[in-house]
């Protein structure tokens, strides 16, 4: 059997976590996970680990050396938009100048890169949005992810890929940062009133497809870019909504709110979303519905559900 390597960063992540225990079910990959911490926070999986910050090139170099990938997916990133406004200098060096970095390592011995990008690339202001559409960050996030997105093709032609991907909930073992979904959860769980904002539209997207559709790209060895997202587009207020239906919490404590009414220094895009149609056709993607992910996701938290 041909072995794919397969180098993660940011494994200990929602995504990189996912991502290692999907590829730990194919016997045709060889995985090592790295991420900043001494240990993986995960268990199970089949994998090596190895400690990495990707931002340290002289380190970045050693583990290339060491495990000699055939392919790396890079998890690791800034993703809370507001954390990347107030700290641009970590949200560059992570999202932007490490990913320069891999590529560079990549093309010394031939390895493929995917690099994880987002919706926040684009402006919002016509969504959802196709693969070829023209980003026009609107933040800070936005603009170091798509410097990431540029910095991928160093890795060399069709040596690349890029995964983008929107509002991704789920759950991992000791997260460093919440999401949406988790956060509704949390909230009405313990009949505390939110406000949410009815005016941002999104694809939202259950972390273990998306997982599994990276996987489909590395099992193709597809080039270029990749939307994979969840298929109904729906506000985060109806997002909020819809939890509340399935785990069986109180709808009335959701307060729709235009996003003004937060006092936000950072700007969002207001109507993002994916089609998917490419990468449903080319690499067989195929999201659950969001009550399926909602429902799968209550199985894994162990949390009752409506019937
Ligand atoms: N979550 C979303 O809604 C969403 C939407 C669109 C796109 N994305 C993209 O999806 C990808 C995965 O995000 P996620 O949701 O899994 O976020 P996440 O849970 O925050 O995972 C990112 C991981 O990267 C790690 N990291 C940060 N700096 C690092 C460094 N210097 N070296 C190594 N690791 C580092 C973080 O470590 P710590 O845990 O120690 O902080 C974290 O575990 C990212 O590219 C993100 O931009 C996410």
């Amino acid at each position: 059997m041909l072995y794919n390597r397969v180098l993660i960063t940011g494994a200990n992540g929602l995504l990189g976590q996912a991502l290692v225990h999907r590829l730990s079910r194919f016997p045709e990959y060889d995985v090592l996970a790295t991420a900043r911490d001494d240990a993986p926070r995960f268990t199970g999986g089949s994998c090596g680990y190895a400690p990495l910050d990707v931002t340290r090139p002289p380190d970045v170099e050693a583990i290339f050396e060491d495990f000699t990938p055939n392919v790396v997916v890079n998890c690791a990133a800034l993703s809370d938009t507001s954390r990347c406004a107030e700290d641009p200098e970590t949200a560059w060096a992570v999202n932007a100048e490490a990913v320069r970095t891999l590529a560079h390592c990549c093309r010394s011995i031939g390895a493929r890169l995917v690099q994880v990008s987002s919706d926040f690339v684009f402006d919002g202001r016509d969504g959802p949005y196709a693969e070829d559409a023209r980003p026009n960050p609107v933040n800070e996030y936005g603009r170091t992810k798509l410097a990431g997105e540029n910095a991928v093709r160093e890795a060399g032609p069709s040596k690349w890929a890029i995964a983008r991907t929107v509002l991704v909930y789920g759950t991992a073992e000791a997260m460093s940062r919440s999401n949406v979904v988790l956060w509704v959860l949390n909230e009405l769980s313990q009949n505390r009133p939110i406000h949410v904002v009815e005016d941002q539209w999104r694809t939202p997207t259950y972390v273990e497809d998306l997982a599994a559709g990276i996987e489909r790209m590395l099992h193709f060895e597809k080039t270029g870019i990749y939307h994979l997202s969840g298929r109904e587009l729906i506000t985060v207020y109806d997002l909020a909504c819809r939890v509340a239906e399935v785990f069986n919490l109180d709808a009335s404590l959701i307060h729709p709110v235009a996003s003004d009414f937060f006092d936000e220094a950072v700007s969002r895009p207001p109507r993002t979303g994916f089609l998917i149609l490419k990468a449903e056709s080319e690499i067989g993607f195929k999201p659950r519905s969001l009550r399926e992910g909602l429902r799968h996701l209550a199985g894994e938290i162990d949390h009752p559900v409506a019937s």
